[in-house]
């Protein structure tokens, strides 16, 4: 069945257009918001896409302007913008950001349908329409809720995982612009390159991306962080954002160890996030920060379940029990993880991640479930996408 995705804000929008497409045997996927929409494109894979012009987070033209940067070459989703004006200011600047038609609402059913149909006639035959594209690599932001609570060691080690247990391409981004640590966990010079060699170039693209990403033993690549703290402010977000569009198109996965700011920049980051794991630990001031985080997140609009709280050093002794923690914010942790400080220090200190040179310790296995957890999580997508191929 062909997939559409309906991006828009409006419920009787949405009520309609589901109505009126199922009838004509499409399979429907509705977001209700830009951010939601590019979300879905990537994990839905849809033949076409009908998008509002007007919608929170992301606008139209902002999510289809995502959608033309970051699909691979030779690939197209027909794209209808839907507009509520008549202007045609706003039918050009929808071509420009990429759309291929418009419609101006309240617009005929009919009239819908039949551009529809030329545009998924026009596409598949030109390529297959949707599926030719493969499904975005999936974003997994770790992030502490305060300082020092093992936000980097999982990160790090989690890639690793991915890639040793699962095969997959894996890119790891140290998003802690001033102070970032990978090259000390990773026993890394501050010769190699970082982020901040991406900014000075007029605009990035996947070529100039790889040049900068550093190839570690492991099997994963690093975008690491300057290696001095005043160049951390070089990079905004908007090229923060268009770096991990083009990662995603590029890797399974793209782990992002994520500064504790909650600024534009780190906004930018969790804008793109499939996951965000809140690393904590069970002390009073972790709880007092994860439930002011998870208040902020909910504002924002982050769907609630892509938020996974992760307790590190679970067993460590705090005065506070597992059982306490969970009461206190009502709510399980979706992960724990152990607390084995020895393989941990040392492991930072010889710049060896655990996940590769003790792979058999308690402390990889329980990463590596961790990793087998999320990939079982997005299966049932990955297997959707693949599906609609
Ligand atoms: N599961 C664990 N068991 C024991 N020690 C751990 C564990 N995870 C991390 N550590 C140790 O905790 C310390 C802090 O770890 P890490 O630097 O990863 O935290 P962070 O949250 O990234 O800190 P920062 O806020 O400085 O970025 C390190 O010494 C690390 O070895
Ligand atoms: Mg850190």
């Amino acid at each position: 069945m062909t997939k559409i995705l309906v991006v828009d804000d409006d419920p009787n929008v949405q009520r309609l257009l589901r109505g009126t497409l199922k009838q004509e045997g499409f399979e429907v996927v509705v977001a209700g918001d830009g951010a939601e929409g590019l979300h879905l494109w990537g994990t839905e894979t849809p033949a076409l896409i009908l998008l509002d012009v007007s919608l929170a987070k992301l606008d139209g033209y902002q999510v289809a302007t995502r959608i033309r940067a970051a699909e691979g070459p030779g690939v197209h989703i027909p794209i209808i913008m839907l507009t509520a004006e008549k202007e045609v200011e706003q039918k050009v600047r929808g071509l420009r950001a990429g759309a291929d038609d418009y419609l101006v609402k309240p617009f005929h059913q009919a009239e819908l349908l039949a551009r529809m149909k030329s545009l998924l006639a026009r596409f598949s035959s030109r390529e297959g329409v949707g599926g030719v594209r493969p499904p975005l690599g999936k974003l997994l932001a770790f992030y502490g809720a305060k300082g020092g609570v093992g936000t980097t060691t999982l990160a790090i080690n989690a890639a690793i995982a991915f890639h040793q247990e699962h095969a997959r391409r894996v890119a790891l981004v140290d998003g802690v612009l001033q102070f970032g640590d990978h090259r000390v966990f990773l026993d890394l010079g501050n010769d190699r390159k970082s982020i901040s060699d991406l900014v000075s170039a007029p605009s990035i693209d996947a070529d100039l991306i790889k040049s900068v990403m550093v190839r570690h033993d492991a099997g994963i690549d690093l975008l690491l962080a300057p290696p001095s703290p005043e160049d951390g402010d070089l990079v905004h977000e908007a090229q923060m954002d268009q770096a991990l569009t083009l990662l995603r198109t590029m890797y399974d996965y793209v782990v992002v160890d994520v500064e504790k700011r909650l600024g534009d920049l780190t906004l930018s980051v969790l804008d793109h996030a499939d996951m965000i794991f809140v690393v904590m630990t069970a002390d009073l001031s972790c709880l007092k920060n994860v439930r002011l985080v998870l208040e902020a997140l909910g504002r924002i609009g982050y769907e609630a379940s892509r938020v996974k709280l992760l307790l590190n050093r679970s067993n460590a002794f705090t005065g506070i029990s597992v059982q306490a923690a969970e009461g206190a914010l009502k709510r399980q942790f979706e992960f724990k993880i152990t607390n084995e400080y020895r393989v941990a220090i040392s492991a930072q200190n010889s710049g060896t991640p655990f996940s590769y040179s003790k792979p058999d310790s308690p402390l990889a296995r329980e990463t590596a479930q961790l990793a087998a957890e999320v990939e079982r999580a997005f299966a049932p997508a990955a297997k959707a996408a693949s599906r609609s191929a």
